[in-house]
C-alpha cells in the first residue's frame, strides 16, 4: 500500500525584507531557507513526528502541507494526488480532509465568537450542514473532544474558557470535517503541564476513533517520545535523521540528535549520563554553512564535512544523513 503522504525534495525560501539603505548597497535578494529540500512519507494511521530546535523549519513545513502557505518548490502528494497545483473546489475538498491544530489556542480562536459557531464553523465554510444537523454535529465533536455536557459549552465565549478547554475547542473545530489528516503544531506546549498528557491523550484516541493520521510538531522529545510512531530530525531547514522512535532513542544515529537526546531529564538522577553539549547558536537561515549544515556545532566534522553535503543513507528504515554513518555502512 503506498502511504497517504510522500513528500519530495519540498523547499519554502522567504525572501528577506531589506531597508533603503540595504537596498542602496545590494540589489541581490537573500532568502530565508525555512524548509531546504525535505523530504518524508507519513504512513496512514500514524503519528510522525517533527522535532528540532526553535527556528529549524517545523512549522513552516506543518503550514505547507496543509496548503497555508505556497512552496517555493517540490512535490506533496497526499493520497496519490499532487496537491501542489489544486485550486478553487478541488483546494477547498482538500481542506476538508486536512486540518491544523495551532500552539497558541488563545490567538487561534476568535475572541468575539461563542464556541458553538467556532465549533460549527468548517461545516459552514464547506456547506456540509446547516440549521440542527449542523448544532447536533457540533454537540458531538464537543463530547468528542471531552467537553460535557456539551450544551453548557456552545454559548461560552473563549475568555470563560481554561487554556486546556480552548485547545479542547481548537481540536473540536479540526475534527469536525472529519478530517484524515491532521498537523499538530506545539498542541501542548502552551498548556499547564499537569493537563498535557490527557490532551495528548485525547488526540490519540480520537487517531483511533475517527481513523486520524497526525504529523505532530514539537520540540520537546519527551512529548515526542510519548506521542509518536516515528521522529524526524530536523536542523536549519532539513531532516538529519528519520526512524522509528524506540530504534532512535535507543539507537540515535547523527550528533545532532545525540546531543538532543543527551539534554533529556532523566527522572533518576543517580543514573549519569554525558550531557552532550553543542557549540555555539544555531546559524542563520539566511546563511547557510557550506557541506553538512551542522558542521560547525558538530565534535566530529572533518575537512569534507566543511565542502560535501551528507547523502542520506537507509539502514533498515533508519534514516540518517551523516558522513560517518555513510562511511561505516560502505
Ligand atoms: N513568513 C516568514 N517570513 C520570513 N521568515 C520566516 C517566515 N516564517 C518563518 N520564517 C523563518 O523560517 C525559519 C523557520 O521557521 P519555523 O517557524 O518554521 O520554525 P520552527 O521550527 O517552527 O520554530 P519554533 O520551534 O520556534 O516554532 C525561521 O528562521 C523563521 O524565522
Ligand atoms: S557529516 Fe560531519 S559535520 Fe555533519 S553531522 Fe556528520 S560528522 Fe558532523
Ligand atoms: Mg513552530
Amino acid at each position: 500500500m503506498s502511504p497517504m503522504w510522500e513528500v519530495e525534495n519540498l523547499r519554502k525560501y522567504f525572501p528577506v525584507e531589506k531597508s533603503f539603505i540595504e537596498k542602496l548597497f545590494s540589489r541581490k535578494t537573500e532568502y530565508v531557507k525555512a524548509v531546504d529540500d525535505v523530504n518524508f512519507s507519513v504512513e496512514e494511521g500514524e503519528v510522525l513526528t517533527l522535532a528540532g530546535e526553535s527556528g529549524c523549519g517545523k512549522t513552516t513545513t506543518g503550514m505547507l502541507l496543509v496548503r497555508l502557505i505556497e512552496p517555493t518548490s517540490g512535490k506533496m502528494v497526499f493520497e496519490g494526488k499532487n496537491i501542489c497545483p489544486l485550486k478553487g473546489e478541488e483546494l477547498r475538498q482538500l481542506r476538508r480532509k486536512i486540518q491544523i491544530i495551532f500552539q497558541d489556542p488563545y490567538a487561534s480562536l476568535n475572541p468575539r465568537m461563542k464556541v458553538g459557531k467556532t465549533v460549527g464553523h468548517p461545516l459552514q465554510v464547506h456547506g456540509l450542514a446547516k440549521g440542527s444537523e449542523r448544532k447536533s454535529k457540533v454537540l458531538e465533536a464537543l463530547r468528542e473532544v471531552g467537553l460535557a455536557p456539551p450544551e453548557k459549552f456552545v454559548d461560552l465565549l473563549p475568555h470563560q474558557l481554561s487554556g486546556g478547554q480552548r485547545q479542547r475547542i481548537a481540536i473540536a473545530r479540526a475534527i469536525i470535517t472529519r478530517p484524515t489528516f491532521i498537523v499538530a503544531d506545539e498542541p501542548v506546549s502552551m498548556i499547564d503541564v499537569s493537563i498535557r498528557t490527557t490532551l495528548i491523550d485525547l488526540m490519540l484516541d480520537l487517531r483511533k476513533s475517527l481513523g486520524i493520521t497526525y504529523l505532530f510538531i514539537t520540540h520537546d522529545l519527551a512529548v515526542a517520545k510519548y506521542i509518536s510512531n516515528r521522529i524526524a530530525i530536523m536542523y536549519l531547514g532539513k531532516i538529519v535523521e528519520l526512524s522509528e522512535k524506540t530504534e532512535l532513542f535507543s539507537n540515535p544515529l547523527h550528533p545532532y540528535t545525540r546531543a538532543l537526546l543527551s539534554a533529556i531529564p532523566v527522572p533518576n538522577p543517580d543514573r549519569k549520563r554525558k550531557i552532550i553539549r553543542l557549540k555555539g547558536e544555531v546559524p542563520s537561515a539566511i546563511q547557510i554553512p557550506s557541506g553538512c549544515r551542522f558542521h560547525p556545532r558538530c565534535e566530529y566534522a572533518t575537512e569534507r564535512c566543511k565542502i560535501e553535503e551528507p547523502s542520506f543513507i537507509d539502514i533498515n528504515g533508519h534514516l540518517v544523513a551523516c558522513h560517518q554513518e555513510v562511511d561505516s555502512h560502505n
